[in-house]
């Protein structure tokens, strides 16, 4: 089987995998518990912490563990906004966020916030300037994603981040799922005040991510109980899974900048190949270097269904995505692809293709040969029942 849908989640590094089953053995202790194995425990989780801070060039007390992005963006939000309501209570975000994000907005708008939902252009990508033009006085926060994940378009963070350098007073969140590992990112020069990471997305366990939050800002925490996570995030840590985020970030520093390279160069085969051979095709979000990540590629065949294609793929061994995994059960279009202007039928035709570093290059070139034998025929099927 060929598995491209890394953008919905990856498959568990075989040493991450070792490492926890190592601490899941071993070291099974509860890290607030005063005894040996709880030391133990609370010393892997500390160290995990280094390498979490160390990636993103903060301080260790910055990371809290969560139980992944979705838990990191609903705190971020919801924590921020219940901690700084005093300041004013108006909220920005795009069109193109990830549930975990959008969603927590519109329930902040059924509770009385003022909500700007930002437009973006045809490759999906937000203009600093409209950001900075969203503020106003009652402006408490922005939430942004790094990396798309239906399309995979790259936001310009820092440059926004710079522009609200100048608004003290509004808090930037930035979702970095699916960018975490696979780019360098670095939260003090960037101007990010929260930042959201998940571990499944880069070959880490499920179930576990943190949020960096800059010292001596305020949140309220979604959970009350023991107090672990400096008050802010009560329940007792994942320790295996904590472990199993810390080596897989540690394992994604040594192959980026090599797989980012190789994933560019396939994505630009691929849709050369795909766009050549297939009349009726249309490539979504950024396909430059720097403007799209390379990871992740979408394709439209209008006129056909998402779903189909996806089980024919799969008779052919390639599994791919119809959207985000998240919303790919829901039978609506896709609100992503709506926003970058796509109208129903190509949004109900298109799927993602995204790779991970276990990705190979023969698994790429096989991939495309399903594609090609798949689309056309289902393409003729589709012009004989119009006859
Ligand atoms: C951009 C983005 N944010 C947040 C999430 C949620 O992360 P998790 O699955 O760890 O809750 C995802 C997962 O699909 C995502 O792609």
């Amino acid at each position: 089987m060929i598995y491209l849908d890394n953008s919905a989640t990856t498959k568990t590094d075989a040493d991450v995998v070792k490492v926890m089953a190592d601490v899941m053995t071993n070291v099974y202790g509860n890290p607030s518990s005063l005894h040996g194995l709880g030391v133990k425990a609370e010393r892997l989780i500390e160290q995990a912490r280094k390498i979490m801070a160390q990636e993103l060039g903060v301080s260790p007390q910055e990371i809290i563990f969560t139980s992944g992005g979705t838990e990191a963006n609903n705190m971020a939000i919801k924590g921020v906004a219940d901690a700084y309501q005093q300041r004013g209570m108006h909220i920005i975000t795009t069109e193109i966020e990830h549930p975990s994000v959008y969603d927590v907005y519109k329930q902040l708008e059924q509770r009385g916030w003022r909500v700007t939902i930002l437009p973006v252009d045809h490759v999906g990508r937000v203009r600093p300037e409209m950001v900075e033009q969203a503020l106003t006085e009652e402006t408490v926060l922005v939430s942004i994603m790094h990396v798309n994940n239906e399309i995979g378009t790259v936001q310009p963070i820092a440059e926004i981040g710079r522009r609200l350098k100048n608004y003290p007073k509004v808090l930037f969140h930035v979702d970095a799922v699916q960018s975490f590992a696979k780019y360098p990112i670095q939260p003090e020069q960037w101007g990010i005040d929260l930042l959201s990471v998940s571990g499944h997305k880069f070959h880490g366990p499920k179930g576990i991510g943190c949020l960096y939050m800059r010292r001596n800002l305020m949140l309220t925490p979604l959970l009350a109980g023991g107090g672990q996570e400096q008050g802010l995030r009560s329940g007792t840590q994942n320790v295996p899974g904590i472990v199993g985020l810390a080596k897989a970030t540690v394992l994604a520093g040594k192959q980026r900048e090599a797989f980012l390279d190789r994933c560019q160069a396939w994505k630009e085969w691929l849709i050369e190949r795909i766009t050549t051979e297939i009349g009726e095709v249309r490539v979504n979000g950024d396909v430059t270097r720097d403007g799209g990540a390379p990871y992740i590629l979408s394709f439209s065949f209008p006129g056909l269904k998402a779903e189909v294609i996806v089980h024919a793929l799969e008779q052919e061994q390639v599994v791919v995505s119809s959207k985000s995994a998240c919303s790919s059960k829901k039978e609506l279009p896709s609100r992503v692809l709506k926003a970058i202007g796509l109208g129903d039928e190509a949004a109900i035709g298109s799927i993602r293709i995204s790779m991970g570093f276990m990705t190979t290059e023969e698994e790429v070139r096989r991939s495309a040969d399903a594609l090609l034998k798949v689309i056309p025929s289902l393409q003729q099927v589709i012009k004989v029942r119009k006859r």
